[in-house]
């Protein structure tokens, strides 16, 4: 049975897509800081480092964590901007640079960016800057990954389940159910393709 750990599998995301994985078969491991069946700080390298330690025998990773800062450019400061980079960006692509020495032959790597990178809102130019980030890490390195490593990522709109935390900044946005979303994990995890974006909104 391939095995697959989900960083963020608790989470709103994270849960519909451990749900989906474990309905195709596979061994899910979650984690997070404080909840999950392992712990990891994905913004701390020796964090990810121990994960990678604890949890063995991996074929795939999946992240659905990340925190970015939202403010309007005039108030966004150079240190709230890189509480950004350095959670949902850096935390992905150190998972990425750490975890593709551990991962098995032939297994994969899905991160999570978003629909900001395309369509911004206001106070969202730090998000979309680290959406962007992702997408572009995504779509070069995959090419380099060794022994058959894959590597994509799913950039959602407004989940359905967060439309109305959220709705103050996300008005006239059409939300998707994160179990739609899920399943474009579950394409990345189980299928062939490499470098690509899947884009779930409209
Ligand atoms: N919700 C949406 O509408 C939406 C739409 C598009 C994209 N996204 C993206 O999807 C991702 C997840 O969003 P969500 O709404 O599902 O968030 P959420 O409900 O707040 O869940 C976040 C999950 O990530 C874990 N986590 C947070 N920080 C972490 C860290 N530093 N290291 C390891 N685990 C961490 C949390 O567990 P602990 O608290 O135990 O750490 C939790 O399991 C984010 O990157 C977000 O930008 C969300």
């Amino acid at each position: 049975m391939a095995k697959a750990l989900v960083i963020g599998g608790t989470g709103t995301l994270g849960s519909a897509v451990t749900a989906r994985l474990k309905q195709h078969g596979l061994d899910v491991v979650t984690a997070g800081r404080a909840s999950g069946d392992v712990q990891v700080d994905m913004t701390d390298t020796a964090s990810i480092s121990a994960l990678f330690e604890q949890v063995k025998d991996l074929d795939h990773v999946v992240i659905a964590a990340g925190s970015t800062h939202y403010d309007a450019v005039p108030d966004l400061t150079p240190e709230n901007n890189l509480k950004s980079v350095n959670n949902k960006l850096l935390g992905q692509v150190n998972t990425v640079l750490l975890g593709q020495h551990k991962l098995n032959d032939n297994g994969s790597f899905t991160l999570v960016s978003g629909i900001l990178k395309e369509h911004p809102i206001a106070r969202g130019a730090s998000s979309s800057m680290v959406n962007g980030a992702i997408d572009a890490f995504v779509g070069a390195a995959a090419f380099e990954l060794p022994r058959g490593i894959r590597l994509n990522s799913v950039s959602a709109g407004l989940l359905s389940e967060s439309a109305e935390k959220y709705a103050d900044y996300f008005k006239g946005f059409n939300p998707v159910p994160a179990e739609r979303v899920a399943n474009y994990f579950v394409r990345s995890v189980l299928g062939i393709e490499t470098g690509k974006v899947y884009k779930i909104y409209e």
